[in-house]
């Protein structure tokens, strides 16, 4: 038996039971991102041949100060493509300090009009502010159920890892978005170009079927997406 005092100062008791029932779930993947790391740092040898559940560590002894710094978010990115919209990346293949300690962040630009198409990150949870523009922000739960919210420059929004969600600026400036999550890698599904443009291709009878639509408009949109 374990003793444990909560907080309004009573003793609770817990069963042994119930104690190791809680210790085997503490650890499922659901509950949390990426791993703790196993050491103060490990900034990431991308280039290296070998592959672990991480990047291996560039050795201490050649760490420097430009290890744990990245400016690859200073510049806007350019906005000319059919969504209108850019995201450059800062996770662990870009910055490699941050490789194994669970954490990357994007900046995002939209033209006026532009989509940050729907999309999922698998492996992460993202919160972000924006920073300029005027931005309506969407996410779909697993239960089809959509949620959305217009915001205003310093305002905030949560996306639960693994759910669909886009970006759109409805203003008439540009949208600056800086984002952040809880994996050096979260890994991006973007649903229409995973989906008509995944090399090799989806069968077409199986986009058909999905959509409910005739060969030509799975054409239409492969092209216009730029297959
Ligand atoms: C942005 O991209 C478009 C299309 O690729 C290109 O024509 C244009 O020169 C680029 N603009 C800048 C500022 O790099």
């Amino acid at each position: 038996m374990a003793i444990v005092k909560n907080h309004s100062g009573c003793y609770v008791q817990f069963t042994v039971l119930f104690l190791i029932g809680s210790l085997l779930l503490f650890p499922l993947p659901s509950q949390s991102s990426d791993p703790d790391p196993l050491q103060d740092f490990c900034i990431g040898d991308t280039k290296s041949e070998l592959s672990v559940n991480g990047f291996p560590c560039k050795p201490a002894t050649k760490v420097t100060s430009d290890d744990f710094f990245f400016d690859g978010l200073s510049k806007e990115g350019n906005t000319s493509n059919p969504f209108g919209s850019i995201v450059t990346q800062g996770n662990v293949e870009e910055f490699p300090g941050v490789n194994t300690l669970g954490i990357a962040m994007n900046r995002v630009d939209i033209a006026p009009g532009g989509l940050n198409p729907p999309h999922s990150h698998p492996r992460a949870t993202e919160i972000g502010v924006l920073i300029n523009g005027k931005l309506l922000v969407g996410l779909i739960t697993t239960g089809d159920v959509y949620y959305s919210k217009i915001l205003t420059p310093g305002q905030m929004f949560v996306i639960p890892k693994g759910l669909i969600h886009f970006q759109m600026n409805i203003g008439e400036e540009k949208a600056l978005i800086f984002t952040a999550f809880n994996s050096h890698l979260p890994g991006a599904v973007v649903v229409p170009l995973n989906l008509f443009l995944s090399k090799p291709s989806v069968p077409d009878d199986v986009l058909k079927k999905a959509f409910q639509v005739e060969k030509t408009v799975i054409d239409e949109i492969k092209s216009k997406l730029g297959a």
